[in-house]
């Protein structure tokens, strides 16, 4: 818990104002604060963000690209597949070796919230008891939240047990893979088990559903029948829901207001989903995102994940949300301005809103969670994926980078450019 004064601040709303954070809390939003007993830094009138939220990671498997093999086909099933060849060569202190590093970079890059699926399937709970360390270990640096996630099925691979056992450890949401199950029937039992248990529990719901191209992969219908009848209205999310990319346009319309009726949240995962889905399509190649525009036109909270970092699923990433929401503004068509800040906010404020963040923002009472950026603003951000100069975590400066400039020797003298635009009216 520490003091600052972060002077010259650009706010979201183009004003400049000076920030003061005292003993890790907001205190202060105005022009001209003076606080002598403080220690200070310069925004030098750049963009400061509330920090980046990430509403979607595997934690467990980041980083381990290449162990034992790559995924050569690149498609879900391998990657899967190559996941179960790995998970009986893991070991506690390589899974928090792993988790370590990469909350690292996540750190850098202005990410100060993760929520992280966790799988509990198999023989032992291995990820739960390193994940739930490092959550420990990180927690005055970063917030994780786990999900118990039962990667090869609730039901397929009799793993209710262990998920129970998960929370009983400590883990903080259910998870769940109707869509991976072995029949749709069983789909729709296990969303049925998993919405009791969270019921009872008082849990938030993440699952996986319908992360598939099959246009009759409905999981999301039940999810949100689920939803209504356990009264569990703004406490569930559906991570992916890519086949809603192909769902009939009639039953769509019909099923967009269930969805609202329960208040159900979408987390989409643009940078592996444009990757995996449309593998058996001949030309042309469905996108496979779930219907996005659609959705934050309903109404619906829609937060982005980064999914995965250099695993058995996706060989790139570096964890950086703007890349994130970036490749989302693409892939969904949305290039007009308010879609765009729209893009911006599900990587940080309605993603903090889906995991129930408390405290999160820029106003007098918030936690002191602040990310300066090398721009202007939420859509600079986005086109330039900026430099994070500051990465500020209650109070006290966690992570620094230099300002990107770039020399030109191209005439008599060296010229600065940093990409920055600036309107010549
Ligand atoms: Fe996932």
């Amino acid at each position: 818990m520490a003091n600052l004064l972060i002077k010259n601040c650009l706010m979201a709303d183009g004003q400049s104002s000076d920030i003061l954070i005292k003993n890790g809390i907001i205190k202060d939003i105005s022009k001209n604060i003076s606080a002598t007993d403080t220690p200070k830094i310069d925004a030098n009138h750049h963009f400061v963000t509330p920090p980046f939220v990430d509403s979607h990671f595997h934690m467990d498997a980041t980083l381990s690209y290449g162990l034992p093999r790559v995924n050569e086909s690149g498609t879900l099933l391998e990657g899967i597949a190559l996941w179960g060849e790995l998970k009986p060569k893991l070991t506690v202190d390589a899974i928090k070796d792993r988790a370590r590093r990469f909350c690292k970079w996540a750190i850098a890059r202005g990410t100060l919230a993760i929520r992280s699926h966790v799988d509990v399937s198999g023989d032992n709970l291995l990820g739960v008891e390193a994940l739930i360390d490092i959550r420990e270990e990180m927690k005055e640096f970063i917030d994780i939240q786990l999900v118990a996630f039962p990667q090869d099925g609730l039901l397929r691979a009799n793993c209710l047990e262990n998920l129970v056992s998960a929370l009983d450890m400590g883990v903080d949401v259910v998870g769940g893979i109707p869509h991976f199950e072995r029949t749709m029937a069983d789909g729709a039992e296990s969303i049925k088990i998993l919405c009791e248990i969270a019921e009872k529990r008082g849990l938030l719901v993440d699952l996986h559903c319908d992360e598939t191209d099959d246009p009759i992969s409905r999981h999301v219908e039940t999810l949100a029948y689920e939803t209504l009848r356990l009264g569990l209205n703004g406490r569930v999310a559906g991570s992916h829901l890519t086949s809603m990319h192909s769902f009939d346009n009639y039953y769509f319309t019909k099923l967009i207001s269930l969805l609202v009726e329960a208040d159900l949240h979408i987390i989409a995962n643009p940078l592996i989903n444009i990757t995996i889905q449309g593998r058996q399509d001949a030309y042309p190649k469905r996108r496979g995102l779930t219907r996005i525009p659609e959705q934050i036109n309903a109404g619906l909270k829609v937060a982005f994940g980064h999914d995965c970092v250099m695993d058995p699923w996706y060989p790139l990433g570096s964890h950086d949300m703007l890349e994130v929401a970036h490749m989302a503004l693409h892939c969904c068509h949305l290039t007009g301005v308010e879609q765009m800040r729209s893009c911006y906010e599900s990587v940080t404020t309605k993603a903090a809103e889906i995991l129930h963040l408390e405290k999160y923002g820029i106003y007098p009472g918030a936690k002191g969670d602040l990310v300066i950026l090398q721009c202007k603003d939420p859509i600079e951000a986005l086109r330039l994926k900026p430099a994070r100069l500051f990465v500020i975590r209650k109070g006290k400066i966690i992570s620094s980078t230099p300002p990107v400039e770039y020399k030109l020797f191209m005439g008599e003298t060296i010229e600065k450019e940093d990409l920055l635009f600036k309107n010549s009216s």
